[in-house]
């Protein structure tokens, strides 16, 4: 692989096969994308109480996610100052202090080097403790309960950042009854697949044509309650609604739906009346608080570069963060109504679990094509030849009838646009260069 020049022509639909399984690609990813980008490390629903941590992760390395005593939300490095060693080796807790286990300085919740053995006899004069506190991210956003994090101090705010895929993002953040916010995580599934990260991020961007992938389970039925006769796994407020797939700088993509405006509640959960009529208030409430807003209808898209959302059934956010090349490490948040009643949340829980995650019925379709994708792409002879992206070439049209770069038909444009973001980050560009990049390709313009 001569550098990353040429691998990526999204103006005729082509990608190399090399940015998926070569180290050079992976290694200046972390590099140039994974330290500037704004990334998702967790969810405040995590870290209620002061001293509560979650250790996340940005790119390939672990940090900790933590609310220090006076409740202000921190993203730290998780890396002793002195040698290097871990000082979080948990999953989640509380505590008042990382001790490193290695020499035994302890910091603060609030990331401060408070506590360094003999350091009267060895230290005095000579370190600074106010110097050594934990690495911490210069940026960092709390969105309806989402926490995000960059390393470049230089990135836009988040919310400039996110631009028009806000929208879409908040149907998977919002109260089912359309207040905003108000959601919490009620677990994280955990897993690595032998496969690069962005196949999965791009499928999430809208990838609709997979759905042969899904057949079996389509056939089966695991909607929200099969047993009440919704077949698929689609709802039928999304059956009847016009569908649109979106892309938005810098790469960000979705699809979504937008209803009918007749549209009315489908019952679904006809022999669970609590969460039957749970839902049908939910819809009702929507309808009266949102009025013509409610008509936009979740479904999936991805925040560039590993941020992923579903935003119907199974509600959650999936940060596909890289391990290698070929190694990816997925976890799924998944999300309900804080102040859903307690049958609705176990419901959810349950159907959660039957979807997705590596024992979920769809998540095991979607990892085979991606492990084996990347099997059959690491040859010397595969490798000579380009992924395509074609699809739609010429479909999509500027704000039309949301903003963004609409398709009304299955597209690759959402991925065409996030690649084309990513040559940028390779390149190095500025964030003005990463930011406006919100426009149909030359080729696409010169068809209007
Ligand atoms: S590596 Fe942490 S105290 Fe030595
Ligand atoms: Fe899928």
């Amino acid at each position: 692989m001569n550098g990353l020049h040429g691998l990526v022509d999204t103006e005729n639909g082509q990608v190399s096969r090399e940015i998926f399984v070569a180290p050079e690609a992976f290694r200046a990813e972390l590099e140039k994308l994974f330290t500037r980008a704004w990334l998702f490390v967790g969810h405040e629903s995590q870290i209620p109480n002061p001293g509560d941590f979650f250790t996340s992760r940005m790119g390939e390395e672990s940090v900790i996610l933590c609310r220090d005593k006076k409740g202000e939300v921190h993203v730290f490095l998780n890396s002793c100052r002195q040698r290097g060693m871990k000082v979080c080796r948990y999953d989640q807790g509380n505590t008042t202090l990382f001790t490193c286990p290695y020499h035994a300085w302890s910091y603060g919740n609030d990331g401060r080097l408070i506590g360094v053995p003999l350091y009267k006899t060895l230290y005095e004069g000579v370190l600074d403790r106010s110097q050594m506190s934990l690495i911490e991210t210069p940026r960092l956003a709390l969105y309806k309960g989402t926490v995000w994090a960059s390393w470049d101090a230089a990135a836009p705010e988040f919310l400039d950042y996110l631009g028009e895929a806000r929208a879409h993002l908040d149907l998977a953040l919002d109260c089912r009854d359309g207040r905003p916010g108000g959601s919490e995580v009620i677990g994280v599934h955990k897993w690595i697949f032998p496969a690069n990260w962005k196949l999965a991020a791009e499928n999430f961007l809208g990838d609709t044509y997979h759905n042969p992938s899904h057949r079996s389970v389509d056939l089966i039925g695991i909607g929200p309650s099969a047993a009440a006769g919704v077949k698929g796994r689609r709802d039928d407020q999304l059956a009847q609604a016009q569908h649109v797939w979106v892309s938005f700088p810098p790469g960000h993509g979705v699809h979504s739906a937008i209803a009918p405006a007749d549209n009315e509640y489908v019952s679904a959960f006809l022999d669970q009346p609590e969460i039957e009529a749970y839902f049908r208030h939910c819809f009702e409430e929507r309808k009266r608080r949102m009025g013509e807003g409610a008509r936009l209808l979740p479904f999936v898209g991805t925040i560039f570069p590993n941020t992923s959302f579903h935003g119907g059934q199974p509600r959650g956010l999936c940060a596909w963060h890289p391990h290698g090349p070929t190694e990816t490490e997925a976890w799924r948040f998944f999300l309900v109504d804080a102040d859903a009643p307690a049958a609705v949340k176990n419901f959810l829980r349950r159907y959660y679990m039957r979807y997705s995650g590596p024992a979920g019925m769809t998540e095991q379709d979607d990892m085979e094509n991606w492990l084996y994708a990347t099997r059959a792409s690491t040859g010397t002879i595969a490798r000579r030849h380009p992924f395509n992206y074609q699809q739609s070439l010429y479909a999509a049209k500027q704000d039309d009838p949301v903003p963004g770069l609409v398709s009304l038909q299955p597209s690759e444009h959402m991925a065409r646009g996030f690649y084309t973001a990513w040559a940028a980050y390779m390149r190095g560009d500025d964030w003005s260069g990463l930011m406006g990049r919100n426009r149909a390709p030359a080729s696409l313009r010169a068809a209007e």
